[in-house]
């Protein structure tokens, strides 16, 4: 029997792809840049497997040209590049890589609390202006983390992770998501709240919800007012939760102290973005799970994901299980038809 045909929208670190080669038709796009619409609809149309990055769109004009589609496997804890109701509607599975990076992702929240808190990237900047004469007592203030209020905004396993290490540092530990989860509230002392609360009393707020229709522009000006003048917000989970003008004028106009950004609205940034004139900025290019083992973990997880679809099994990553029974019969169908 032929090989099932797979498209992967880019070069993967770690083994992934040589798993991927002993087991299907592998077809890869080389190039750095994401493949264009256009090409991912030619390849969507011919392929079986598709192993998509957060920069592939997935929808419905997509899908409908995907005669031959059983499985999207998404290399991301997050999915709102892909949709998912079309998907479903058509039969093709959808699955996802959470938890391998949840360790990764809250290390880089740490790594840009701190650097917000403790200005670090201001300082490298003055350090290399030439601009270091002497130490000063009142040189570059910042506040401290230890000991501080952290309101953490959904808790799935990136915001379970930051918890753990806000213990380390001493923080009392607010949280907010769409249900209360008991087991990690004891587990880490934290003290669910209202949204609104939480924005109230934080010295740092960091947002680690999904992004969902509900949750786009979670934090707005009506949000970003009720924060202390001192906070710092910081989002290592998806641009779009943050409205991102609001966000310039609220950190221009000093009523919070600065934020860190991982994630933008849109990505890349342009290079005009007025937030990148603020010095209370700090900004990184959505690399929060960007360590050598946890990219080439995620990477194996989604073909391991994929594989597993092809060959009739539904992963436990997948996000559209519900549709198992029509999945099956129509997973029979695709990869008995040529593409
Ligand atoms: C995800 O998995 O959704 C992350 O944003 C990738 O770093």
């Amino acid at each position: 029997m032929a090989k099932p045909v797979v498209f992967v929208t880019r070069r993967l670190p770690g083994g992934a792809l040589d798993l991927l080669d002993q087991h299907t038709d592998l077809r890869l796009w080389e190039e750095e840049a994401p493949p264009p619409d256009r090409e991912l609809l030619r390849q969507a149309a011919r392929c079986h497997g598709l192993l998509t990055l957060l920069t592939d769109r997935v929808d419905d004009k997509l899908l409908e040209g995907a005669d031959h589609l059983v499985v999207v496997s998404n290399m991301a804890t997050g999915i709102d590049n892909i949709d998912v109701a079309a998907a479903s509607e058509r039969h093709v599975l959808v699955t996802r890589t959470p938890g391998v990076l949840s360790e990764t992702v809250a290390d880089f929240t740490f790594a840009l609390m701190l650097a917000a808190a403790r200005r670090v990237a201001e300082g490298d900047r003055y350090v290399r202006a030439g601009r270091w004469k002497t130490w000063g007592p009142s040189t570059l203030l910042g506040c401290d983390v230890f000991g501080a209020t952290l309101g953490i905004v959904g808790l799935g396993g990136v915001g379970m992770e930051v918890a753990r290490r806000a213990r380390g540092f001493g923080m009392r530990i607010l949280y907010h998501s769409r249900t209360r989860k008991p087991a990690p509230e004891r587990r880490y002392r934290m003290t669910f709240l209202p949204l609104d609360d939480l924005l109230r009393q934080s010295d740092f707020v960091t947002l680690h919800a999904a992004l969902t229709p509900q949750t786009r522009q979670l934090i707005g000006k009506r949000e970003l007012g009720l924060m202390k003048d001192t906070a710092v917000l910081v989002n290592t989970g998806r641009g779009p939760l943050v409205d991102q003008m609001a966000l310039y004028q609220a950190l221009k106009a000093g009523r919070i102290a600065g934020a860190a950004l991982d994630v933008t609205d849109p990505e890349p940034i342009g290079p005009d973005d007025p937030l990148l004139s603020l010095d209370n900025v700090v900004m990184a290019p959505h690399i929060a799970s960007a360590s050598m083992a946890t990219r080439a973990r995620m990477a194996m997880l989604a073909a391991e994901n994929l594989l597993a679809a092809l060959a009739g099994r539904i992963p436990r990553d997948s996000v559209n299980r519900d549709i198992a029974r029509a999945w099956r019969a129509a997973r029979r169908r695709r990869l008995a038809s040529p593409s």
